[in-house]
């Protein structure tokens, strides 16, 4: 139903008004490039498990699609960039043959509501870019012609450096090479059947090539924001950024169906079809340190909070954005669109090049990649509040192992590794003075520093991770982190509710009744959240700004009756 009818209809029978929209919706990528997945089976089970309901494929293997039906899961499908030159020039009716062979026949028992035609064409065969709207329309034709063009979507995943420039978001623009030749009508073709542009995003490039942008602006955690100069608008994510750069470099594009010339933004409902979200990606090991198992889950976190909430209330709550006077389920430009994205990828894939192995929710064990997993039906994460976690030495591999393990560790030359100072001769953690205190002392401070990676406590089987504090581990510098009051309310309480957001720090002890409710304050209850998310998270550099809410301390603070502990509490 089009906007503008549900509108009408609403004014008449105000009932009609309140009906929940359809909302946005949160799918995988399962990517099958690995020697070692389970069978498809196995991974439908693991599908269902975690509420997931709608997959994307990159092909339309007969195992994987008989293995979705009867599961009520959608299913977008992919015509290869292969078979696109086949299926521009329809030869022998060839689109048709294709998607009565590899639709029609799983159809309905597997609910494919989507075919990709080819993936990332202008970077990946931009040979084949004056060929993409043909095939597409014949696609489409050949869907229509088997009267599934309504169930069935036909589009195309373009990767986000099809857009030059791409910020500010107003100054979105499709590369010149493209814009006039291949996405205008694309965009026509999209708008005419109903479908909608996918577009492959991965913010962590972007963070990385930007100098100076704050990581919580690409995580989904409290942040200053960054303005729109064009617009003048504020953006709280990177993820909103790029997608309404889309939207932007879209209006754009002059219509060839418009009758007088103008910007597509001029006509009703916004003149432009959807985005959605192809692949939505971030690196759960490597990329310069961006990519680790918890910044992953932060940024899938927030993500999937932000398509299955939306931005008001109850986001806000949540401390993604700031407390905004109005609700917002989309982006600052596109504050009505519903969000619909595809998390790249189920399982890490250990047949990619190498920098792309790492971007999966899950190992393929079918155990989870991130300390926390993803709440697919709600988003956010499941599993309850983050839990401590230290690494320590292990005795039983020996002296001379530990001595090796702690020469690594203690190697501190590009500064990634355990700062040691504290455990030589006459300094604050030299006694005991025993290699498996030095170890474990040497072993922590790396694993802590670095975002607590599994990997970052094995050394050769000397580490071990465990829950509880060591007792009589040796702290030379505790340090807490407490709330800066010179920021205003609003900041506050967006930021506590970060801090004691799903996945983060477990704020029972600050409920009415509870050992630290007194003093009742906002600044007192906030300072207990950010030290306990502080602790939580090992201290890492980062985890006690809240958008400059928070400030680090080394004396310790006091607080009515309640004391702040300088490790990590449950
Ligand atoms: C949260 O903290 C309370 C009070 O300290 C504790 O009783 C509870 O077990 C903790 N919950 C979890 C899931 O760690």
């Amino acid at each position: 139903m089009s906007r503008l009818l549900l509108i009408l209809l609403g004014a008449a029978l105000p009932i009609l008004f309140f009906t929940p929209s359809e909302g946005g919706e949160v799918g995988v990528c399962y990517g099958r490039v690995a020697t070692d997945l389970p069978d498809p089976a196995s991974v439908v089970q693991l599908l269902k498990k975690n509420g997931i309901t709608m997959v994307r494929i990159y092909d339309t293997d007969p195992t994987v699609l008989r293995s979705l039906a009867n599961t009520n899961i959608k299913v977008t499908v992919e015509l290869t960039n292969e078979e696109l030159p086949l299926a521009a020039a329809d030869q022998n009716n060839f689109a048709l043959q294709w998607v009565q062979s590899n639709v029609k026949a799983y159809y309905p028992a597997t609910l494919i509501n989507g075919v990709t035609v080819g993936n990332e064409v202008f970077k990946e065969a931009s040979q084949l870019n004056s060929q993409l709207v043909p095939a597409m329309k014949n696609v489409q034709a050949a869907l229509a012609k088997l009267g599934m063009a309504d169930a069935v979507k036909v589009t195309t995943p373009i990767a986000f450096d099809a857009l030059n420039p791409s910020f500010p978001p107003s100054a979105g623009t499709f590369r010149d090479d493209i814009a006039l030749s291949v996405m205008s009508p694309m965009v026509d073709f999209l708008q005419q059947t109903g479908s909608y542009l996918m577009v492959n995003f991965y913010p962590y490039l972007a963070y990385l090539a930007t100098p100076g942008m704050s990581i919580d602006y690409l995580l989904f955690r409290p942040n200053n924001g960054v303005l729109d100069t064009g617009s003048g608008q504020t953006y709280f994510s990177l993820f909103d950024a790029q997608l309404d750069a889309v939207y932007y470099a879209m209006e754009k594009l002059p219509s060839s169906s418009m009758h007088v010339g103008g910007m597509r933004k001029l006509t009703a409902g916004g003149g432009t079809p959807e985005v959605h979200h192809g692949e939505e990606g971030h690196p759960n090991k490597g990329h310069g340190g961006v990519g680790t198992p918890q910044n992953a889950q932060d940024f899938m976190a927030g993500l999937t909070h932000q398509v299955l909430q939306g931005n008001s209330g109850t986001a806000a709550a949540n401390g993604h954005r700031p407390l905004t006077a109005s609700a917002v389920r989309g982006t600052p430009h596109r504050p009505n669109a519903d969000l619909n994205v595809y998390i790249f990828a189920l399982f890490n894939e250990n047949n990619k090049p190498e920098d792309d192995q790492d971007f999966g929710l899950f190992y393929p064990n079918q155990q989870p990649v991130y300390p926390n997993p993803i709440d697919f039906v709600h988003g956010g994460t499941s599993g309850g509040p983050l839990q401590p976690s230290y690494c320590v030495a292990n005795a039983a591999v020996g002296d001379a192992a530990l001595q090796a393990a702690l020469d690594f560790a203690c190697d501190n030359r590009d500064g990634n590794r355990a700062d040691c100072s504290a455990i030589q001769p006459g300094q604050p953690c030299f006694e005991p003075d025993t290699k498996l205190a030095h170890a474990s002392y040497a072993f922590n401070d790396y694993y802590q520093k670095n975002g607590r990676v599994k990997s970052a406590c094995d050394f050769s089987g000397a580490g071990t991770i465990v829950n509880q504090a060591p007792s009589g581990a040796c702290d030379p510098s505790p340090s807490w982190c407490v709330v800066n009051a010179a920021v205003g309310d609003t900041r506050l309480q967006a930021a506590l509710d970060y801090a004691c957001g799903p996945g983060a720090a477990n704020c029972t002890d600050i409920q009415p009744g509870a050992r630290c409710f007194d003093p009742d304050t906002k600044v007192a209850h906030a300072s207990f959240a950010f030290n306990s998310y502080y602790q939580l998270r090992g201290r890492a550099t980062g985890t006690c700004d809240f958008a400059g809410a928070g400030i680090i301390v080394q004396q310790a603070p006091k607080i009515g009756n309640c004391v702040l502990p300088s490790t990590a509490m449950r």
